[in-house]
């Protein structure tokens, strides 16, 4: 089977479709070593999601060398701070069993609190981020849901740009603003919820065109990040729907369609943005 991979800018390979964990997995690691025996390699968690001891245990279960993985954890939003990031990391290891990250990224911008100073926090906690990277404990460091004012202040007083930002990125919510952005700084944009948590898989549009394409709506929002050039983290309880997210490398979709899904009208969105409280949708 061709390996499929992007590149980072440090010249870091990670597997071009990842396993996202959130939800999909509480504290049992069970759906997690199905997904290890489907084939996922690219794993991707976060210390809010409370799983990090499960999918810590499936990798090891799995018996396949920590090297084949690529982990990803992230620090949450009211960790934020230069000796908390220490702590967080160190926290993560240990729960994830393992003495290195190959990726990890600050959640999100800012606590939830949208009066609390978020700019010094973020700048102190990347510069834990940063001397546990150049250490070698962590392999990339990046970010998520970071908006273009938000890389812009973390980026005013740091050395290293991050190499990851992961975005809700869906048809019908593409958030193009800040893809360019980071894809202009050479960031790899990672996408979560790829199919905006199945919101999207009743869509007219979508339905038609995967079926044109002979592909489930799924594998087309998949493909679909693929082509602009993100990285999709899909999740699924079920082997079958685990195996055909990553079935989609044998189609392309046409540049024709593909105007047509980035000019959908908004669908999908979770209800989440950095800026602003939680829209309950
Ligand atoms: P399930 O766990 O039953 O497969 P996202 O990754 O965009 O957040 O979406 C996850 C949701 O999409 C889950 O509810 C998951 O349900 C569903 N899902 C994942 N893969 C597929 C697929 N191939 N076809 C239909 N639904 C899917």
């Amino acid at each position: 089977m061709t390996r499929h991979t992007f590149t980072l800018a440090n010249g870091v390979e990670i597997p071009a479709v990842g396993f996202g964990t959130y939800k999909a997995v509480s504290q049992d690691e069970k759906v997690v070593s199905e997904a290890i025996a489907q084939g996922y390699r690219h794993l991707d968690t976060a210390a809010f999601y409370k799983n990090e001891e499960a999918v810590g245990k499936a990798v090891r279960e799995s018996g396949i060398d920590r090297k084949e993985f690529f982990i990803t954890s992230k620090i949450w939003r009211e960790c934020l701070g230069y000796e908390s990031a220490l702590r967080e990391f160190g926290e993560s290891c240990r729960k994830l069993g393992t003495d290195y990250l190959d990726l990890y990224l600050i959640h999100w911008p800012r606590p939830f609190d949208l009066k609390a100073d978020w700019k010094e926090p973020d700048r102190e906690t990347w510069r834990a981020m940063e001397e546990l990277y150049r250490s070698g404990k962590i392999r990339a460091i990046g970010v998520s849901n970071f908006l273009p004012h938000h890389l812009n202040e973390l980026m005013e007083q740091t050395s290293i740009i991050p190499l990851v930002n992961q975005l809700e990125f869906h048809p019908g919510y593409i958030q193009k603003a800040a893809v360019d952005f980071s894809q202009r700084l050479g960031i790899q944009v990672e996408a979560w919820s790829p199919m905006g948590r199945a919101r999207v898989l009743e869509e007219p549009v979508l339905k038609e065109m995967a079926e044109k394409y002979e592909v489930s709506v799924a594998q087309l929002c998949i493909r679909f990040a693929l082509q602009c050039g993100v990285l999709p983290l899909p999740k699924s309880s079920s082997p079958e729907r685990m195996r055909q997210n990553m079935d989609v490398f044998g189609f392309e979709i046409e540049e024709n369609d593909m105007h047509c899904l980035m000019t959908l009208p908004p669908i999908g969105w979770s209800g989440e943005h950095p800026d602003r409280d939680r829209v309950k949708i």
